[in-house]
């Protein structure tokens, strides 16, 4: 039988990882966040399928082929799209697909604009501000809970 498989889903400019502001991201790339995550799945006996995407729609459609796959979960850090988009809030809600909203940075410790989130109340949980360790937590959290 397939390992089950976690989406981790990267939003806008998340690419830029390791480039971009690193003071507030760190200076790990997204590769390199992904291998990490990789290891640590392998160990965990799931596998995982990173999307990143800059485009609203695309982070939509992976919500819904995930769902449809049979995906057990998702790690989500939705990036800005986190404060304004209705549109993957609908989606999360409306494929039933269980996540854990993830930040790299603490949002509660930035910008008011940043304290607000379209999905944190639909989140199995949201973890904020400790970097890598945060998606890892997720993708634990993902597979005890739904893999026991
Ligand atoms: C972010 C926080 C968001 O406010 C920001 O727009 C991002 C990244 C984080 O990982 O800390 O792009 O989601």
């Amino acid at each position: 039988m397939a390992a089950p498989t976690i989406l981790v889903l990267q939003g806008p400019n998340l690419n830029l990882l390791g480039v971009r502001e690193p003071e507030v991201y760190g200076s790990t790339t997204l590769t390199q966040l992904q291998q990490r995550l990789d290891l640590l799945a392998a160990e965990l006996g799931v596998r995982l399928r990173h999307v990143q995407s800059n485009h609203e729609g695309e982070l939509v459609d992976a919500i819904q082929i995930a769902a449809a796959d049979g995906c057990l979960g998702a790690v989500v850090n939705a990036g800005a799209y986190t404060h304004t988009s209705v549109a993957l809030r609908d989606a999360l809600i409306g494929t039933a697909l269980p996540f854990v909203e993830v930040h790299l940075s603490n949002v509660f410790a930035r910008e008011s604009f940043r304290h607000v989130s379209m999905m944190s109340d639909v989140a199995l949980g949201v973890v904020t501000g400790l970097g890598a360790a945060g998606y890892e937590a997720g993708i634990r959290a993902l597979v005890e809970t739904r893999v026991g």
